[in-house]
């Protein structure tokens, strides 16, 4: 399919906004580098509907530890609720293991991972070990100012996860999913006096991450502060710029 045309099936908020599915894996592992509230969660989910391959978010998967119970939840809770960094060894194991999943092989997309330089690092290693291809990085730039608010209007369907915005992309309901009816929740790390934390902290140990990449010649950049249908599109013309765009027919 064409760059051009590849947002086709794309057409609003909610349940309906979805990129058409195509089915075709990924040649390229995909990595979404940006701030809090940038859009990457909103992008990769897309995506990965798209291609059918994994939508791998670390903090998705500490937020499931931490409602869970886990030692490891545990651990992570009361660092995430500061806006702070989980640290490398916990996030890392948890990633090596994912990855080794079988329904990785075709590709997937990273979202919020890695965010050190040794997260980085420790990931080149594994990728290489396992014998996948470099991956595209996708750094997400947008001012504080629409983080911020994006954050603050964030919702999260507690039941399938689809991510809402009372400003932007409110839901139908103000308290329900549209796709299955589940209760929207504001996560406990969107208040204000924590988001400030999280700006901190990408600023400090992620952003270098933005050269990191840059040297290895696999960065590539967005507007994110362009709509979502907008940065849809850009993305897929990137996959396709990258020799990203599918692997099976
Ligand atoms: P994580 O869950 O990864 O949060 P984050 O990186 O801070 O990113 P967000 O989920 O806040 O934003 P997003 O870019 O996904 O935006 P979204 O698409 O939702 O991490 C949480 C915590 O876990 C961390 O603080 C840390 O403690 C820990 N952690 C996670 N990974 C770690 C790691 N690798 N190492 C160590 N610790 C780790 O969109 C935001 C809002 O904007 C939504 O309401 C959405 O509807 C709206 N929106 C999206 N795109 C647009 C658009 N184009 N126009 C208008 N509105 C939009």
């Amino acid at each position: 399919m064409k760059a051009s045309c590849a947002a086709e099936g794309y057409v609003g908020a909610g349940v309906s906004s979805r990129l058409a599915a195509v089915r075709m894996g990924l040649k390229r592992p995909l990595i979404f580098l940006g701030p809090p509230g940038a859009g990457k969660g909103t992008q990769a989910k897309l995506l990965s509907e798209r291609y059918d391959v994994p939508h791998l978010s670390t903090g998705d998967m500490l937020r499931e530890h931490v409602s869970t119970g886990t030692e490891l939840g545990r651990k992570a809770k009361p660092i995430m609720d500061r806006g702070g960094l989980v640290p490398d060894d916990i996030v890392l194991g948890m990633v090596e293991e994912r990855i080794s999943r079988p329904d990785c092989a075709e590709g997937f997309v990273f979202d919020g991972f890695p965010r050190t330089m040794p997260q980085a690092q420790r990931l080149d290693e594994i990728l290489a070990k396992r014998k996948f291809s470099k991956p595209v990085v996708v750094n997400f730039r947008v001012d504080d100012d629409v983080l911020i608010r994006r954050v603050a209007g964030r919702r999260v369907c507690s039941v399938g996860g689809e991510i809402y915005n009372i400003y932007e992309r409110p839901p139908r309901d103000d308290s329900r999913c549209d796709n299955d009816g589940g209760a929207l929740i504001q996560r406990s790390d969107d208040r204000a006096e924590v988001v400030r934390d999280r700006l901190a902290a990408f600023e400090r140990q992620t952003r270098p991450l933005i050269d990191y990449y840059r040297s290895t010649g696999d960065l590539a950049e967005v507007d994110g502060s362009a709509s979502v249908e907008v940065v849809s599109k850009k993305l897929l013309e990137i996959l396709a710029e990258h020799g990203a765009d599918g692997n099976r027919a």
